[in-house]
């Protein structure tokens, strides 16, 4: 892919897609970022199916469930991420615990279920902590874990009636609850085998001190020295891979970044909690700048279903993301203050932009 000129469209508009651009930008002619955002450089307002470029990236969970790998490659487009259904990985519980299951990859006990009746019988056979989750994409809000069966039972009511979540919470997975260390861990999969990316850690909560409601994650590290050498290594043996070759033996071919979640139990044991079909934001920052290896390669290398050839380089600094949110976020962020004192992007020092506006005001 690298003799002549190479043009890149990354699909998304947030700090992922934002780093994702920027380091592809180092090795390609032209990255274009669909539809981005007016401080993400390359951004275009067009939407990615009327676009043509050498490599299409899809960043979010969203366009991948929805299919839009799918319809790029009908149109002849190369693309890095899965189709609607390798992403039903995450755009599916119902569908990752039958696989999980299919391949023996160790997850929690659970059951699916469409009916109040049953999936009460089944509640009533497990012990606190009780976990109900949607079937379908949430918004990350889908899941409640808790000690009290009165909520556990009142949740199995909201969610099936479709009060609590429309359509994706008329299915339902009910689990064990796992106790232990939550890490989690990113490869690069080419259809059969995956690539491990160097770990990082994010933090959900709000707060200083890890205080304070969940967000999408307010900052991240890599590496995450939570995820030992051991760790890292039995997470593609035991979890990764042998998901992967379930799907290929599905006739499902997953190409794209697989995400896993995965408890530490007390004994060591690694168990899947959920698998996303995309990078993390805002890992996917610190990590990126880490990667001394050439991503396009890696990305082209993937999709040849080539990985066995990749080896990948990595910064042995610390890198360190923060995001900077809004007054009031997560719950009722306002808008339009100005942000100053941004500073320039350096060799270690790196903005990127996610849900900022550019007016004569200055950024927004
Ligand atoms: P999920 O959307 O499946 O990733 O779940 C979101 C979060 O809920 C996870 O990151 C965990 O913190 C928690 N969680 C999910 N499943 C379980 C489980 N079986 N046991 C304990 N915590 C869980
Ligand atoms: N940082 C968590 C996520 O991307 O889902």
């Amino acid at each position: 892919m690298h003799n002549g000129t190479v043009r890149v469209c990354v699909v998304g508009s947030g700090g992922r897609e934002a780093a994702l651009a920027d380091v592809l930008g180092r090795d390609a002619t032209e990255v274009l970022v669909s539809p981005g955002n007016p401080l993400i450089e390359g951004s275009v307002d067009i939407p990615p199916e009327d676009l043509d470029a050498d490599l299409f990236v899809i960043g979010p969970e969203a366009p991948l469930v929805d299919g839009l790998a799918d319809r790029l490659r009908a149109e002849g487009q190369l693309v890095f991420g899965p189709g609607v259904d390798g992403a039903q990985l995450e755009g599916s519980k119902a569908y990752m615990k039958g696989l999980l299951a299919e391949a023996g990859v160790p997850t929690a006990r659970y059951g699916t279920f469409t009916e109040a009746a049953p999936a009460r019988a089944f509640l009533d056979t497990m012990a606190p902590p009780f976990v109900i989750k949607t079937d379908g994409l949430a918004a990350g809000k889908g899941v409640l874990v808790t000690d009290d069966l009165a909520e556990a039972r009142n949740t199995v009511d909201d969610y099936l009636s479709g009060r609590a979540f429309g359509d994706a919470g008329q299915t339902l997975v009910i689990e064990e609850g796992l106790v232990g260390s939550e890490v989690s861990v990113f490869a690069v999969c080419d259809g059969r085998r995956g690539v491990l990316l160097s770990p990082a850690q994010d933090f959900k909560r709000i707060g200083d001190g890890d205080t304070g409601p969940n967000t999408g994650g307010m900052g991240a590290y890599s590496p995450a020295p939570v995820v030992t050498p051991d760790v890292h290594a039995r997470a593609m043996r035991e979890i990764i891979l042998p998901t992967v070759r379930g799907m290929e033996k599905d006739g499902i071919p997953f190409t794209g970044f697989l995400y896993a979640g995965l408890m530490i139990d007390p004994k060591g044991q690694i168990k899947t909690l959920e698998f996303n079909c995309r990078m993390g934001d805002p890992e996917t920052q610190p990590i990126l700048m880490r990667l001394k290896s050439d991503l396009l390669d890696v990305l082209a290398a993937a999709i040849d279903g080539k990985l066995d050839q990749i080896e990948l380089q990595w910064d042995r600094r610390t890198a360190l993301g923060v995001v900077m949110a809004a007054h009031g976020y997560p719950e009722a962020p306002r808008k339009g203050d100005a942000i100053n004192g941004l500073p320039q992007d350096a060799d270690d020092a790196m903005v990127f932009h996610a849900g900022t506006v550019l007016d004569e005001a200055g950024v927004l």
